[in-house]
């Protein structure tokens, strides 16, 4: 699919067909194929919990919005963004680390320089926020577009008690939710609402230096 028809075919569908099931195959592929977006120093750190449970999508609905759309969609992601995966220690980041240095994009004796950087540039709590979350939405975003490469319609959403669904499904403290995603197909009885507008060059563009 030609990327033009691809961001065209990603809408935020408010009806999901409960009875047509995501297959885990297919949900394997979509959470790999996202896994491709870009992050800092290639440090990825995002996780999620995938939700199948309709007694737990129950749960979740209750916390955010009442929205139905979480229970009918027969997979709600539950996108975590790892405020810690800078870290020294931390498996995922010793793992980019490592990987830099098999591929020769850095060497050992970088380390105490990286490490420093990273302190600087991540170690307070706007910091790791901010690198937590921004990388984490780059994989949302990929998440919702290898959806629709799959034949498959999503629905962001970040309507819901954080600190609510953080206690409900027991998420350690590194970790901030900055949305949900639920995943499915259209259903097909249901009209797709009309695309809204969006901002054209000139109101984007603040200035052309
Ligand atoms: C981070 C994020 C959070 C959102 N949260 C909600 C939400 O809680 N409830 C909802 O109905 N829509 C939510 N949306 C969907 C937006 O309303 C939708 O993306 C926007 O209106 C544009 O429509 P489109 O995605 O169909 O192009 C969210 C979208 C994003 C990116």
């Amino acid at each position: 699919m030609e990327f033009k028809e691809m961001v065209r075919k990603r809408r935020s569908v408010n009806f999901f067909d409960p009875d047509k099931a995501v297959e885990q195959a297919v949900l394997e592929r979509i959470i790999e194929e996202a896994s491709l977006a870009p992050s800092g120093f290639n440090l990825q750190p995002w996780n999620l919990l995938v939700v199948r449970s309709p007694e737990v999508k129950k749960r979740l609905r209750k916390i955010a919005w009442d929205q139905p759309k979480i229970e009918q969609a027969p997979v709600v992601l539950v996108l975590l963004a790892d405020k810690d995966g800078w870290k020294p220690d931390h498996p995922v980041m010793e793992k980019s680390w490592q990987n830099q240095i098999d591929l020769g994009y850095t060497r050992p004796e970088m380390r105490e320089w990286f490490d420093r950087a990273a302190r600087q540039l991540f170690g307070s709590d706007k910091g790791s926020l901010t690198f937590a979350v921004r990388n984490s939405c780059f994989f949302g975003m990929a998440l919702m577009l290898a959806a629709v490469d799959a034949g498959l319609h999503s629905h962001p959403i970040s309507g819901f008690d954080h600190d609510a669904l953080v206690a409900e499904l027991d998420i350690p403290d590194n970790f901030v939710v900055p949305m949900l995603l639920a995943v499915g197909h259209f259903d097909q009885k249901q009209t797709l609402g009309p695309e809204k507008w969006r901002k054209s060059y000139r109101e984007i563009v603040r200035q052309e230096l």
